[in-house]
């Protein structure tokens, strides 16, 4: 391990948040997050109650300048203080992946610094070094509006896929019962707090992929049964709003909790370990902030001797810090210029 100090500039513009954040890593191979700047887009979306891929990159062009300046500002610092420039190149929605990449890779040219093109599926993968200071290997279950999939991290740049959904994502599931609903927008908080004051047993929703071999989701048969089960109840009262949120995350959560089990099994079978070698699950990703997931999760780690992990919830969701700390980590890692990068609208982890 490298004893240098790096500071770094990360910027990220994949979703509805345009974020900038400088990290730095310091030679005993510390971190200190020194600004973590964010523009989230939920008025631009919310009518849609979805993400609009064209808006969304408009708002990151409106906003990537403000958010850069403003973290150079909080960290105390100028262009002249950086050592590295990194940016989301993708996997995501391409407009905005553009923005961010083409700004980082100015940034890049005009200050003279080395540019590294970061894959936004491995700053959630690592943020668990950011946050933690936690080496691989390790599990990780990423489940945020766009992602749900299970990854075996070996080490750095060495990701497995243990399981990933077939059709929607688990974030997904949860905005768009939201929406079924008239809850609000982004849903998977509504649904939260509703689901509180719900029975989850007055309807009887499927676990898809539940008992399967593999160790992947599916979401789209869920999200039906919650639209088949309100239309059977119409009018709908505000105690049927609250149950069927119950039933709805209370379904939702028994299926990742059945993947997750499978996945800690494989994961023991891959390393060749035992259950009595205490290993580490990571949950990153928007949804990891739902306490009844984590509560659940929780359990099943104790019963698997799998500790959880789940970074603050500014480092869970899309943030810059993510990304500067894994350009950092490519950079250490011998990857030193990416200035021909192109914007990817899909770049799977584990090629
Ligand atoms: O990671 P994230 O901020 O953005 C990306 O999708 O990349 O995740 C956003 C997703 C949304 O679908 C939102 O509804 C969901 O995370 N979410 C939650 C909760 N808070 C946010 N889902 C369930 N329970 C929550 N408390
Ligand atoms: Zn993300």
């Amino acid at each position: 391990m490298s004893h240098k100090q790096i500071i770094c500039l990360g910027l990220e513009s994949s979703c509805d948040d345009t974020a900038a954040a400088i990290v730095r890593r310091n030679a005993d191979g510390s971190a200190d997050i020194l600004s973590n700047i964010i523009h989230t887009q939920t008025d631009v979306h919310a009518p849609f109650g979805g993400v609009v891929p064209e808006l969304a990159a408009r708002a990151h062009i409106e906003y990537m300048d403000q958010m850069v300046a403003e973290a150079l500002k909080t960290a105390q610092l100028t262009y002249n203080d950086l050592n590295l420039v990194a940016a989301t190149s993708g996997p995501g929605l391409l407009g905005g992946v553009i923005v961010g990449l083409m700004s980082g890779k100015a940034i890049s040219l005009a200050h003279d610094l080395p540019f590294i093109a970061v894959n936004h599926l491995e700053g959630h993968a690592l943020t668990a070094g950011l946050s933690h200071g936690i080496e691989p290997p390790y599990l990780l279950l990423l489940i945020s509006g766009g992602h749900t999939q299970i990854l075996q991290v070996n080490k750095v740049g060495q990701y497995e896929l243990l399981g990933t959904t077939i059709d929607d994502a688990i974030g997904e599931a949860f905005d768009k019962t939201a929406k079924l609903l008239g809850l609000g927008y982004p849903g998977g908080p509504f649904v939260e707090q509703y689901a509180k004051q719900g029975n989850p047993k007055r309807f009887n929703l499927p676990r898809p992929m539940k008992g399967r071999k593999n160790c992947d989701f599916s979401f789209s048969g869920l999200k039906t049964a919650v639209l088949l089960a309100a239309k059977n109840i119409q009018p709908i009262t505000q105690q049927d709003k609250y149950d069927l949120c119950a039933a709805f995350q209370a379904a939702a959560t028994d299926v990742l909790a059945d993947r997750l089990k499978r996945a800690m099994l494989l994961f023991r079978e891959n390393l060749n370990v035992t259950i009595d070698s205490p290993q580490k699950l990571i949950i990153a990703g928007g949804v990891a902030a739902n306490q009844a997931i984590a509560k659940k999760l929780t359990a099943l780690g104790q019963q698997h001797n799998f500790e959880l992990i789940v970074p603050p919830a500014n480092l869970c969701t899309d943030n810059g810090a993510m990304i500067a700390w894994a350009g950092i980590t490519q950079y250490l890692n011998g990857n030193t210029n990416n200035l021909t990068a192109p914007p990817r609208a899909r770049w799977p982890l584990y090629e």
